[in-house]
């Protein structure tokens, strides 16, 4: 038997504070009843719903890296070199959702679970993405003009939904821009950029849908809440 508070924070709900300030408003229920009394213990049979929510034990597993340079993002590398599951510490076989080059840096999710991934990789769901780069040379209103208005990169117009020039650098001769896009051809930032002459240097995803790396440093990860992982199930376009 363990306390109500406790064993909803277990179930990545919310933390156990917050799970006490839920139980104290009556909005959890146990068996179907509402419980408001804190000490409250309950075991591995019980029911337990918050706010309307059952909450079930699962072996999915949700997590979100802050990727670095130098790591493929794979499961396993023929050649030995390291891949970003090295740096994630889970009994669950988990793999990344979609790629992030070996020298770029960022917000990488991993899980094992094959619904949300296909949630999120798919073209139709329109997942935002932002990406900070560095890239040589200067963008200019006109270049700056025609990303916005799409550029067509090998077969297909690549749609940005937005790209703000953050600085341009006068002592190295390149800007940092940011960029936000719906789509996850490979390279596909690089090659933008590539088409209209500038190389891209340093590249760092900083959003994926709502997520933020937030302070999460380098090499770090975090486990989602469920109310995260829920979020990114509501990226399914009832459509699909
Ligand atoms: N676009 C790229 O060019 N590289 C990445 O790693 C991600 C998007």
């Amino acid at each position: 038997m363990e306390r109500l508070q406790k064993v909803i924070a277990d179930y990545g709900y919310t933390s156990r504070r917050k799970a006490e300030k839920l139980i104290v408003e009556g909005k959890v229920k146990v068996n179907g009843s509402i419980i408001k009394e804190l000490g409250t213990k309950v075991s591995n049979n019980d029911t337990i719903e918050v706010e309307g929510n059952i909450l079930e034990k699962s072996n999915k597993v949700y997590y979100l890296l802050n990727k670095p340079s130098g790591y493929i993002t794979s499961v396993s590398d023929e050649l030995g070199r390291k891949v970003v599951t090295d740096l994630i510490d889970s009994n669950e076989r988990i793999y990344p959702i979609g790629r992030l080059d070996y020298d770029t840096t960022g917000l990488l999710l991993l899980t094992n679970d094959g619904e949300l991934t296909n949630i999120l990789m798919h073209p139709k769901n329109e997942l935002e993405k932002t990406y900070v780069a560095r890239v040589t040379g200067k963008i200019t209103m006109d270049e700056l003009y025609k990303i916005k208005k799409g550029l067509k990169i090998e077969d297909r117009v690549c749609e940005v939904k937005n790209i703000k020039i953050k600085k341009y650098n006068k002592e190295n001769d390149s800007t940092l821009v940011s960029v936000t896009i719906v789509e996850g051809r490979n390279h596909i930032v690089k090659k933008l950029f590539g088409s209209l002459g500038h190389k891209v240097v340093k590249l760092k995803r900083e959003t994926y849908g709502f997520l933020t790396l937030d302070n999460l440093p380098l090499g770090r990860y975090r486990t989602l809440s469920l109310k995260e992982v829920k979020k990114l199930y509501n990226y399914k376009k009832t459509s699909n």
